[in-house]
């Protein structure tokens, strides 16, 4: 059974997502997630690749406690999802829609994880306006979401799933609605986010070149029912500047990928 799971000699305590045996059945009988096995590690960045309906997004609705799994053991930063969403902001979500409230500015919009969390109105405005900084909005704080490019609006869905300074972002298809060159462009904004803030980020998308771009890791998954079908690494250094994407390493792993997804 394919597993994120690094040489038993690696000795780690608490890993952020650990899913033994994990499968999902919905009340209606459908099984839509089956035997999922997977350990990740902080700091990784680990793109799941699938056809859809093959259950990516059942996955991480599990690993944020928005379901309950029905079979197996899961466990996030070593407490149950549930508790991981309700006791702490270690775990955030970017969703493919921004879903940005229209009424209010960008900055109100990022601040809003902060609302009912025991801190200073002067620390949020500096952890949002520090978020906005760094996916470069710093001139847009009081624009209102109408006032925005699709990729500007999910710049600011970034920036409000980073302002609580989560431990593991997940995020499902997030530049699925986007078209290339901003794609690419947020791709890279991504990566140098997730390298100076150095958390676990987990990312579904159903472009196989975007996860070999992003990823440590790429989980591919096959349906009916819902399964991982293999991991793929990509072991190559970060910064990976736009050379890469041309590189014959790239289409090797693209290829490779693409053929587990045809399993
Ligand atoms: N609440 C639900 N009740 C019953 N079945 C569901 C429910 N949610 C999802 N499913 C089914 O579970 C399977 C997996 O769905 P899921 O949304 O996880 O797929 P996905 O891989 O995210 O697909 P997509 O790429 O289209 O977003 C599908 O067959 C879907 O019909
Ligand atoms: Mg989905």
């Amino acid at each position: 059974m394919p597993t994120l799971t690094k040489p038993k000699e690696h000795n780690r305590e608490r890993p952020v997502v650990f899913m033994e045996n994990v499968s999902k059945i919905y009340p209606n009988g459908k099984t839509a997630v089956q035997n999922v096995s997977l350990e990740i590690e902080e700091g990784e960045f680990i793109s799941f690749v699938g056809p859809s309906g093959c259950g990516k997004s059942t996955i991480f609705n599990m690993i944020s406690g928005i379901i309950e799994h029905s079979v197996g053991k899961l466990e996030i930063l070593g407490t149950t999802p549930t508790l991981a969403r309700q006791q702490s902001t270690d775990v955030s979500f970017v969703f493919q829609e921004p879903t940005l409230l229209p009424w209010r500015s960008v900055l109100d919009n990022v601040m809003l994880p902060l609302e009912f969390r025991n801190v200073t109105k002067q620390e949020k405005l500096e952890k949002a306006h520090h978020v906005l900084k760094m996916v470069g909005l710093s001139e847009y704080t009081k624009a209102l979401p109408r006032e925005l490019s699709g990729g500007m609006k999910m710049r600011v869905s970034i920036a409000r799933a980073l302002v609580s300074k989560p431990k593991l972002l997940l995020m499902d298809e997030p530049f699925g609605a986007l078209d290339e060159i901003t794609r690419q462009n947020l791709q890279s904004e991504l990566l140098r986010i997730w390298e100076t803030e150095k958390m676990t980020v987990l990312f579904i998308t159903h472009n196989v070149f975007e996860a070999v771009y992003l990823s440590t890791k790429i989980a591919v998954m096959t349906p009916s029912p819902g399964k991982v079908e293999s991991v793929v690494e990509v072991p190559l250094p970060f910064p990976r500047n736009e050379d890469f994407r041309t590189s014959h390493q790239f289409s090797d792993i693209a290829a490779k990928v693409s053929q587990d997804l045809k399993f």
